[in-house]
């Protein structure tokens, strides 16, 4: 089934948020150890990336390690770590030849000196590009986002800088990791399971949600662009009626 050709391309949704989930499952199934299951998630990653360029996509953000990945054993953090340092360094030219801008949302003080030095760098070097946006979630949980958030207007409103009667919906969005973005119409969840795992909480209020049986490693881009074609299908309503909406 050729998918991006149903694609209405005048509605594709400006955000689509991922839980890349099964790469372990995966490995666990074709004998491997889990780590073969990262590296085939990679070229999932390579392929989603391409396909959201291609279809108009302005911001692709993906779960790539949650504060809870880092209670998983050493030796896993490490691999996973690892490939994402390589991953970055050897991906920045292909990120810059196709317009694409590396952002990233979550803790990354917190990750290896080297994989952030990395990260800082590739998105040094994409920062001018104008096409799609690509945010990593590393280190990243809402619950800590949303934590530190609260800090920091807590710290403004005891420096005075703002007052408490300003603080609203639209305040705290712009102190959140993901402030500059649009909140994702979509969201997608492969693997069989039915959580969002403490990922973009906030953002995801009004989200339309997406689940495959698929674990990441047999995600493509093709896949990616099913999810568009039955987000399409969907009446957005915001609380409202169908009738509102139609009107
Ligand atoms: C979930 O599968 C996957 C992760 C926690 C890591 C995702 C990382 C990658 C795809 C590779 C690096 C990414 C980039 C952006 C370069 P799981 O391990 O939870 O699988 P399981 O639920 O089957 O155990």
């Amino acid at each position: 089934m050729d998918f991006k050709t149903q694609i209405n391309t005048a509605d594709v949704p400006n955000h689509i948020a991922i839980i890349m989930d099964g790469n372990g499952r995966w490995a666990k199934s074709h004998s491997k150890p889990r780590i073969f299951g990262h590296k085939k998630g990679v070229l999932s990653v390579r392929s989603v990336v391409e396909g959201a360029g291609e279809v108009g996509v302005k911001y692709l953000t993906l779960y790539a390690f949650s504060t809870e990945n880092w209670n998983r054993p050493k030796v896993e953090v490490a691999a996973l770590m690892q490939l994402l340092v390589v991953t970055i360094s050897k991906e920045v030219a292909s990120l810059n030849k196709n317009n694409v801008r590396l952002l990233t949302i979550g803790d990354l003080k917190s990750l290896p000196g080297n994989c952030e030095r990395e990260l800082e760098k590739a998105k040094e070097k994409t920062k001018n590009n104008t096409g799609l946006n690509l945010v990593l979630a590393l280190s990243y949980s809402s619950k800590s986002e949303i934590v530190r958030t609260v800090k920091s207007i807590a710290t403004k409103v005891s420096e005075k800088k703002i007052d408490v009667s300003d603080i609203d919906s639209d305040l705290i969005s712009d102190y959140l990791d993901t402030a500059a973005m649009p909140n994702p119409e979509l969201l997608v969840r492969t693997s069989g399971e039915y959580r969002l795992s403490n990922f973009l909480l906030w953002q995801i209020a009004y989200s339309e949600l997406y689940f495959t049986n698929k674990f990441w490693p047999d995600f493509t881009k093709e896949d990616l662009f099913e999810a568009i074609v039955d987000y399409q299908k969907r009446e957005r309503r915001f609380g409202l009626t169908s009738e509102q909406i139609k009107n």
